[in-house]
């Protein structure tokens, strides 16, 4: 499969019905998460024959497909999620494109999707937000949300890598990504079902890997939780994941507070907020590290005190914090169930950096020239 391609050719359409401006507003007044939609997209098609072709900007419309297309039988499909901020001068910036760029290409890999070249998947972010920028939000915990994804688009029922994929990039402005904003959840840790195996697909961002988590979801909801807590598929007691987000464990307290997140085994996504907080962790100067934590670690540290915040992150909901957990062996709460000072601290640092009003010294901002 080719994987690097010299510039791509785009063609522009701008969308034959616009939104007017009142509207606009008052759709941005309360967008929620991935309900509403800018009034473009970017669409670049590829086969095994041309590579990457037929770029285009045009306008946000449904698809049409034919029933017999193969992502809807074998789910051969991936997806990111990031967002773009409206900065404090007005401008609009993109939080770590590459790394998102660069995640979505071993995502491809690991589905036997075509990769799309870094530069490409940058400059559909790049058009799409120039030509809708007055869709970019700009109240606080308001962004962007982008949503590029592909998916096997051939035509036929043989289990194959799919020999025509299609890219799109779609914008949502969006809110909160939990309804209730901050708000601690409670989690479920789930002992029935299991996430990811070693070797599976894990660590790909493909829907397979959502849809397959559901059921526990709905499971954690029975159980009046917010949230899945996914453990290891083979001893059952590595905490993993939470739901699509990572999960992070701070032990010790004040300036001594030490933070702790599960390492990347292969069965875990290697998020982006995730690697972000590792580093602005330590910016901050606090140690912060990979490693193991068990259920078991999880259970007594919060009893002896020696635990004292967990929080979830992800790009969608940045940071959630974890106020209680509930298994079939039992129930504890993490501290006193508020968030915690370095879980607000952390916060705090990765959206002021986001949104342009604090220093970005890992140059993670990639500014949109409108
Ligand atoms: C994200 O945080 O962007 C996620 O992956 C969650 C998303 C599937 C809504």
């Amino acid at each position: 499969m080719s994987t690097e391609t010299s510039a791509l050719h785009f063609t522009v359409t701008a969308a034959a019905r616009r939104v007017a401006p009142e509207q606009r507003k008052r759709l941005l007044a309360d967008p929620g998460f991935g309900r509403i939609f800018t009034e473009h997209m970017v669409r670049i098609d590829w086969n095994r024959d041309r590579g990457w072709h037929d770029a285009e900007l045009r306008g946000y419309a449904p698809l049409q497909l034919d029933p017999a297309v193969t992502v809807l039988h074998y789910a051969q499909a991936v997806f990111e999620g990031l967002k773009a901020f409206r900065q404090k001068d007005g401008g609009i910036s993109v939080f770590r494109p590459q790394a998102h760029a660069a995640r979505f290409r071993r995502s491809a890999r690991r589905m036997a999707l075509p990769e799309l070249p870094e530069s490409v998947f940058i400059e559909a972010i790049d058009r799409l937000m120039t030509i809708d920028g007055e869709w970019v939000p700009s109240a606080p915990e308001q962004s962007m949300y982008l949503r590029p994804f592909m998916f096997g688009s051939e035509v036929g029922l043989g289990v194959r890598p799919s020999a025509e994929v299609t890219f799109l990039l779609i914008g949502s402005p969006s809110g909160s990504y939990f309804p209730s904003g901050v708000k601690p959840v409670t989690v479920w840790l789930s002992e029935d079902f299991s996430r990811a195996a070693p070797g599976g697909t894990g660590e790909a961002k493909t829907g397979g890997n959502y849809a397959g988590g559901l059921l526990a979801q709905a499971q954690a909801a029975e159980q009046g939780c917010d949230q899945v807590v996914w453990v290891d598929s083979q001893e059952h007691r590595w905490v993993e994941e939470m739901g699509g987000m990572n999960l992070c464990f701070v032990f010790g307290s004040g300036r001594n507070a030490r933070l702790l997140t599960p390492a990347l085994t292969g069965t875990l996504l290697p998020g982006v907020t995730r690697d972000s907080l590792l580093q602005l962790a330590k910016d901050l100067g606090y140690a912060a590290e990979e490693g193991k934590i068990s259920t078991g670690e999880w259970r007594t540290g919060c009893a002896d005190g020696s635990l004292t915040e967990v929080f979830a992150c992800g790009t969608a909901a940045v940071i959630t914090p974890v106020g209680a957990v509930k298994s079939a062996h039992g129930s504890w709460s993490v501290s006193d169930g508020k968030p915690g000072d370095l879980t607000m601290r952390l916060r705090r640092s990765l959206v002021d950096l986001q949104r342009g009003v604090a220093p970005d010294p890992h140059g993670w901002l990639h500014p949109v020239a409108l």
